[in-house]
């Protein structure tokens, strides 16, 4: 079912007549998802998903730790990256396709690991895996998934990632990574900037705790979300999916949860990556890198990509933003191991200056939940299809063909700046 467009004389931007409206509210009492036609952009799947989710839920998503800096930073700075604009480039023939550790990809990006994705709407895991399949580019499921790992492999037809938190636990992640492999799950995902958790104070005044607090504003709240209600009642789990049934005696969200709080592991260190090494027969990505000496050691202990993360602004608050740390990040990497990029990507122009500043390819978090959280499958095939576009014609515009051929030199100053280090380069070798 679809939608009712509110006819243009309700609209509240007719009262500007002549302006063309950013988005166009639409009746979403549609009880499946918001209707896509009117979707142009990002935001508009944001401002769809807070209606259709409820508000707990949708914080959740949609907030950073504490004071938020490290949070409004990641956009902040990525919007101050000028591209610069080339006319008369013959771009007939351009292609958004490459490939990410060797997998081919129709655009430089993959989804980012979240955890709880299927509670922005039901199945939402299996729905963000087939978007993704669909699209031709790889999903990474998250420890923390509604959706179990089985779950997904036997939805969907392509091998997915999947993204492991090393818990106290030891027994609990060999086993998963067992289960992952199992599934064939062509990389792992390895996220090191959760030893403790950062603090979201929207999760807490929510009552999104353990155990979670039932509120009377969050009954109501939900009681006005008839269709986020519906797709997770018609949803296959409620719980940790890659959880449940494998803890002895932790059956219900709520003891899952409490037993998940006491696991993050602030003792886990670089030794911990080597046993993750040894054990798991893949390719490795180690995600949540922010320093160059960190960097420097992750491909010291045989990575095959590091991801340079700040956890979407929700661990480090006062961490510097990921587009700042990543040019020195690229620098300190050798071209054996990729570079990946995430934190703030709302833009296909976004991925292009993560791509400037030495980003082989871009996880994409909170842009593709708001997706989910608005439509679905189809929302989240049209947030991919939206950057997927954008970064198109913002290749286009700034006069290139290729992937490979993205450089600094797509920046306002970039050509400059990229001259300067090959002279540098040449004289260092003489
Ligand atoms: C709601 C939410 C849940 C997340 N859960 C996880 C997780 O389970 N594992 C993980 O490695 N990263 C997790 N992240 C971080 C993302 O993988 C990614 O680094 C971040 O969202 C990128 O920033 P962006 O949302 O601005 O694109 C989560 C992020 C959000 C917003």
């Amino acid at each position: 079912m679809t939608g009712r467009v509110i006819p243009a004389e309700l609209r509240p931007q007719a009262a500007f007549p002549g302006r063309p409206a950013l988005c166009y509210p639409i009746d979403v009492t549609t009880p499946e998802t918001a209707p896509m036609k009117h979707m142009t952009c990002i935001e508009d799947l944001r401002i769809a998903a807070r209606r259709r989710v409820p508000r707990a839920f949708f914080d959740y998503a949609d907030s950073g730790s504490y004071s938020e800096e490290t949070f409004r930073a990641n956009r902040e700075d990525l919007a101050h990256i000028k591209l610069r604009q080339r006319v008369l480039v013959d771009v007939s023939g351009r292609s958004t396709a490459t490939t990410i550790l060797g997998q081919k990809v129709s655009a430089p990006f993959a989804l980012a690991p979240i955890g709880l994705a299927g509670m922005q709407h039901g199945d939402g895991e299996i729905l963000a895996a087939k978007a993704a399949n669909e699209a031709g580019i790889p999903f990474t499921l998250s420890t923390m998934s509604i959706c179990s790992i089985e779950d997904v492999a036997a939805a969907t037809r392509k091998p997915f990632w999947f993204q492991l938190y090393v818990i106290k636990d030891r027994g609990f992640s060999k086993d998963i990574l067992s289960r992952a492999a199992e599934a064939k799950c062509s990389a792992l995902v390895l996220t090191v900037d959760l030893q403790v958790l950062g603090q979201r104070h929207r999760d807490i005044k929510n009552g999104m705790t353990v155990p979670p607090e039932i509120k009377l504003s969050n009954i109501i709240d939900v009681a006005t979300k008839p269709a986020w209600a519906w797709s997770i009642l018609k949803g296959k789990r409620k719980t940790f999916g890659n959880l449940a049934g494998h803890v002895k005696g932790m059956e219900n969200v709520n003891s899952l949860a409490a037993w998940i709080g006491g696991q993050f592991d602030p003792a886990l260190s670089w030794k911990d990556v080597e046993w993750i090494k040894n054990i798991w027969p893949g390719k490795l990505i180690i995600k949540g890198i922010l320093d160059e000496e960190d960097a420097k050691t992750a491909v010291k202990l045989g990575a095959d990509a590091i991801v340079v993360s700040n956890h979407g602004g929700r661990q480090l608050d006062g961490a510097p933003s990921s587009i700042s740390a990543l040019p020195r990040v690229a620098q300190a990497v050798g071209s054996d191991t990729e570079v990946l990029f995430d934190g703030g990507i709302r833009t296909g122009a976004d991925i292009m200056r993560a791509l400037a500043l030495g980003a082989r390819s871009c996880l994409i978090g909170r842009a593709y939940i708001y997706g989910l959280g608005a439509g679905g499958q189809a929302g989240v095939a049209k947030a991919i299809d939206i950057l997927k576009k954008e970064f198109d014609v913002t290749m286009a515009l700034t006069g290139v063909n290729k992937v490979s051929e993205i450089g600094p030199q797509v920046l306002v100053g970039g050509a400059a700046k990229k001259k300067a280090a090959a002279v540098k380069r040449k004289k260092a070798a003489e």
